[in-house]
């Protein structure tokens, strides 16, 4: 009984260690995501002022420039809160090799190359994001 009552303890106290790493890792991952890749940049849409549309972090936008001369480019960025449709190991290879499945976004978008680590934080900070409202949103916006 006593040896039990020890091991729920030890996996408790394991389970308060887990947790508290994941949210240092998402707060990192926070701070990489707005404050250095400056993601939102080209990821979250705007108002005709220019300003973030509230609630809608990093949901996909138009980008608002052109390149002077010809080359390849995207004229939108994907909605990236919460990740839809890539698995984590996809989007921590994209973001330490600038790759995804082997092939180089188009600019805009950089080539980045952070660390595992912080490819890691950037990933466990966009999965909370985007719930099921961003995606009721989403799909209204492609049905026009
Ligand atoms: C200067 C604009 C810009 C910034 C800053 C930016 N992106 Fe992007 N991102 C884009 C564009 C444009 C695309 C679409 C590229 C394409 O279609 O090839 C894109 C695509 C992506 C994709 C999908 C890649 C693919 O090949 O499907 C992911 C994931 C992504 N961005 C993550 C991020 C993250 C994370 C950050 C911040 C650390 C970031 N982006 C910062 C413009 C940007």
């Amino acid at each position: 009984m006593k040896l039990v009552s020890v091991l729920v303890l030890l996996f408790v106290a394991q389970l308060s260690i887990a947790q508290s790493n994941n949210s240092a890792q998402v707060a990192r991952g926070k701070y990489l995501v707005q404050r250095v890749g400056m993601c939102g940049d080209c990821h979250t849409p705007r108002d005709d002022k220019g300003m973030p549309l509230p609630g809608k972090e990093l949901a996909g936008a138009p980008i608002g420039f052109k390149p002077l001369a010809p080359m390849p480019w995207a004229a939108t960025a994907p909605e990236i809160a919460g990740l839809p449709g890539w698995k984590d190991a996809q989007i921590v290879t994209f973001l330490t090799t600038g790759k995804l499945d082997g092939r180089a976004p188009n600019p805009p978008m950089p080539e980045y190359r952070l660390s595992a680590s912080d490819a890691r934080a950037v990933v466990a900070y966009l999965r909370t994001l985007g719930g099921a409202g961003a995606k009721s949103q989403k799909s209204t916006a492609t049905a026009k």
